[in-house]
């Protein structure tokens, strides 16, 4: 890796010590090198994922699994959808009402109590199903006669069977139910409204990644919404795949020619194909994650990880007396104590004015912290923030080349993209330099709530195409 160079905080520090610190710092540089080759590992991911061939497939750490949604928003949606989206520490229960293709949309959020994530799962789809029941008690929708179409937006590595099966091939980021994996999502949750809430009228008609509802949701509001990203608790991609480019296509050839494709693709590196750019911090962290030797690149960049990431580089720092006077704060010592919403307000400071920086350290603890600490801390906090974003950003502009088009929206929900004050820009560095281009014009919007949303209007659409006799 390139040397670390004093970054733009670190101006102050006396050279002998920025010396020292070059020698932590610079593990975390990526170099137009290291871009590339991380590009050319997403290739050839997707490649071997999507292949028919078993012993080639199996190589890769990608799914590339065919969701079977073939119709996007078309704007002559009527009626009422709901979606369900699962996939974090909260969920959410969405109402869409569509009056020709434009939806009224109400939301509740409801929190997962850390004993549910790691209890059985029968005992998290309860508590989602009770959700349901009282989002129906709530907005007094308990007497319908007819059920109501129900997306679920299930936010977990699953091989996909048809629109509305799936099987669970593990559990990911706070999620540490003992079974499930092997199990399908929908029949989970339909026993579970069996036994919660029987009389509640709804219909599972379609189940699909977060990624694939945000694709949905931005192409409600933009039509070149092509690919749907999360940048969130974890992080994944979903996008549109000409037929013919899936060598497992087992659907009929009816138009529309595109399926949605999710390419989960969090599990890059889990066989070694990062192994050239880990960071020491990186492997320490997983770790100390819930699940260990899985999840490899989205431990680089999702929400639940950036925080751990920098305060492991803390440790490291301090104990190399380059930080706190050598003293980590005791706030900083257990792991997972400093959070991505700290990061976050560390990184909305501009320039020279660290305030929030100040207030971050002060809640932790350090009371009066020196400038050298001060400029170190934002260092840090940026160099991980930008690695992240690097590393996704290498993640899109392989699809993106993979997908040959013109211009391509990419619809983005998930915190760290929606609250972090500056990963859009850092994303950017990479995807608007020329070294790095691939001939289509790129824009990133923000879809706030599409993961959910996007789960109705994913059953608005997969009625449509069961109507059709489109499979
Ligand atoms: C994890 C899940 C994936 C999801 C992503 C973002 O990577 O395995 O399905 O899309 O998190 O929530």
């Amino acid at each position: 890796t390139e040397d670390w160079k004093g970054g733009q905080f670190c101006k102050n520090i006396e050279p002998s010590k920025k010396k020292k610190l070059a020698k932590v710092l610079s593990e975390l540089v990526l170099t137009a090198d290291d871009i590339e080759r991380i590009i050319a590992v997403f290739t050839q991911q997707m490649d071997m994922a999507n292949s028919a061939k078993p012993d080639i497939r199996s190589k890769s750490d990608h799914l590339m699994e065919n969701t079977h949604i073939r119709q996007l928003m078309d704007g002559t949606e009527n009626g009422e959808y709901l979606g369900l989206d699962l996939g974090g520490t909260n969920y959410r229960v969405v109402l869409a009402k569509f009056k020709n293709g434009v939806a009224d949309i109400t939301i509740q959020n409801y929190v997962i109590p850390e004993h549910v994530l790691s209890g059985p799962s029968s005992g998290a789809f309860d508590f989602i199903a009770d959700g349901i029941r009282q989002f129906f008690e709530k907005y007094n929708m308990k007497g319908r006669t007819k059920k109501i179409p129900l997306g679920f937006t299930f936010s977990f590595p699953s091989r996909q069977k048809t629109l509305k099966s799936q099987t669970l091939v593990t559990w990911t980021k706070s999620f540490k139910c003992p079974d499930g994996p092997g199990l399908d999502p929908v029949q989970l949750l339909e026993e579970a409204l069996q036994r919660n809430a029987p009389d509640v009228p709804v219909e599972v008609v379609v189940v699909m990644s977060d990624t694939t509802s945000t694709l949905m949701a931005g192409n409600y509001v933009d039509k070149k919404a092509r690919i749907g990203l999360i940048l969130g608790t974890g992080c994944n991609a979903a996008f549109v795949e000409n037929l013919d480019n899936i060598e497992r296509w087992s659907g009929d050839r009816k138009d529309p020619q595109h399926v949605i494709v999710n390419v989960e693709w969090g599990a890059t590196g889990d066989k070694g194909c990062l192994d050239f750019c880990r960071t020491k911090y990186e492997k320490q962290l997983d770790q100390l994650s819930n699940h260990p030797k899985s999840f490899t690149f989205e431990k680089s960049v999702g929400g639940l990880y950036l925080g751990e990431l920098v305060r492991l580089m803390l440790v490291e720092l301090a104990k190399e007396g380059l930080v706190f006077g050598g003293y980590l704060p005791p706030s900083l010592q257990p792991p997972w104590s400093l959070t991505a919403t700290q990061i976050t307000q560390i990184e909305s400071d501009k320039g020279d004015d660290s305030s929030n920086t100040v207030s971050a350290l002060k809640e932790l603890g350090v009371s009066d912290p020196d400038a050298d600490d001060v400029a170190v801390v934002r260092e840090v906090a940026e160099m991980v923030c930008r690695r992240g974003a690097y590393v996704v950003s290498c993640g899109l502009a392989a699809l993106v080349k993979r997908m040959g088009l013109a211009a391509v929206t990419v619809a983005i929900d998930g915190s760290v993209y929606e609250r972090h004050p500056k990963f859009h820009g850092y994303m950017m560095e990479i995807l608007g330099d020329s070294r790095f281009d691939s001939n289509t014009q790129i824009e990133l919007i923000l879809v706030k709530d599409g993961s959910g949303q996007g789960g109705a209007f994913a059953a608005a659409s997969a009625l449509r195409q069961l109507a059709a006799g489109i499979r």
